[in-house]
């Protein structure tokens, strides 16, 4: 059995019960605040994050857990639990059904399992390292395009003032470049949809550990390859995240490398 399938079978559980809240805070209505610019946080996230943090708390009370809306609890484990309980708050406030909750497990700041659960559309993204990638429980693999202008690639905006012409400059290269750009608002989901195969590489500038962390685990269970702009492999705390199929992944650096350094006026 693989080692990590108790962890795993926790996670979905876990997810599916967050999920489970956030489908019913979008059916009966929520309170948002802005917490920052471009920024805001509902009662449902904090719901979901209660009823992740408590399931983890039950079972791994010695774990250490990082999750968006908390403070870090540090208990000076090799195991970190990393959670963003609703990602895509932008479109779930604008009544947009593309949310999902995020878990991961990391060992040594390396992710080793994690699930992404969109509750409406009931999909739920799972992996595990060494036990493959799945969606519902079918094995998901990237594509093998390597035909740039047929590519469909995924972004998401950062919120940063400083962040945003160099986003833009990149999506000016890739226009160029590929077959089409998506948007999504939820990174979590953005980059599973390269594990799945339905896009062919994904690219943000920004990103915290708790977007990322478990769809870098599904990618890279799926066959593709997770980094930072420099091709080196992504990690909790690496800001931008760089993932692909792989068969473009070193072009794809470089096309987004190429972007940011462009010129560009206001
Ligand atoms: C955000 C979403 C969005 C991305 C932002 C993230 P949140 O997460 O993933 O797609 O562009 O950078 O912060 O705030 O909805 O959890
Ligand atoms: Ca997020
Ligand atoms: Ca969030």
């Amino acid at each position: 059995m693989n080692p990590y399938q108790t962890f795993l079978q926790f996670t979905i559980e876990t997810a599916r019960a967050a999920g489970q809240v956030i489908r019913q805070g979008a059916q009966n209505g929520f309170d948002a605040r802005q917490k920052g610019v471009r920024d805001f946080v509902t009662d449902v996230d904090l719901a979901a994050e209660r009823t992740i943090i408590q399931a983890i708390r039950d079972q791994f009370p010695t774990h250490d857990i990082l999750s968006e809306e908390t403070p870090p609890e540090q208990r000076n484990s090799r195991y970190q639990w990393i959670i963003d309980p609703l990602d895509g708050t932008g479109n779930f406030v604008h009544h947009f059904p593309h949310f999902a909750t995020s878990i991961a497990l990391a060992y040594d700041d390396r992710p080793i399992a994690g699930v992404v659960y969109d509750p409406i559309q009931e999909r739920l993204f799972a992996a595990a390292v060494g036990a493959g990638a799945t969606l519902n429980g079918q094995t998901l693999r990237v594509s093998s395009n390597q035909d740039w202008l047929n590519t469909q690639i995924g972004m998401d905006w950062s919120r940063d003032e400083q962040i945003r012409p160099q986003i833009v400059r990149v999506i000016g290269e890739l226009a160029v470049h590929s077959g089409s750009i998506r948007c999504s608002g939820s990174a979590a989901l953005g980059i599973c949809y390269v594990a799945a195969g339905w896009w062919d590489a994904y690219f943000h500038l920004q990103l915290s550990a708790w977007d990322a962390a478990a769809g870098a685990v599904i990618v890279r269970e799926a066959g593709g390859v997770v980094t930072d702009t420099a091709g080196q492999p992504w990690r909790p705390g690496t800001g931008a995240v760089i993932a692909s199929n792989g068969a473009l992944h070193e072009q794809f650096c470089g096309h987004v490398n190429r972007g940011r350094k462009k010129a560009f006026t206001r």
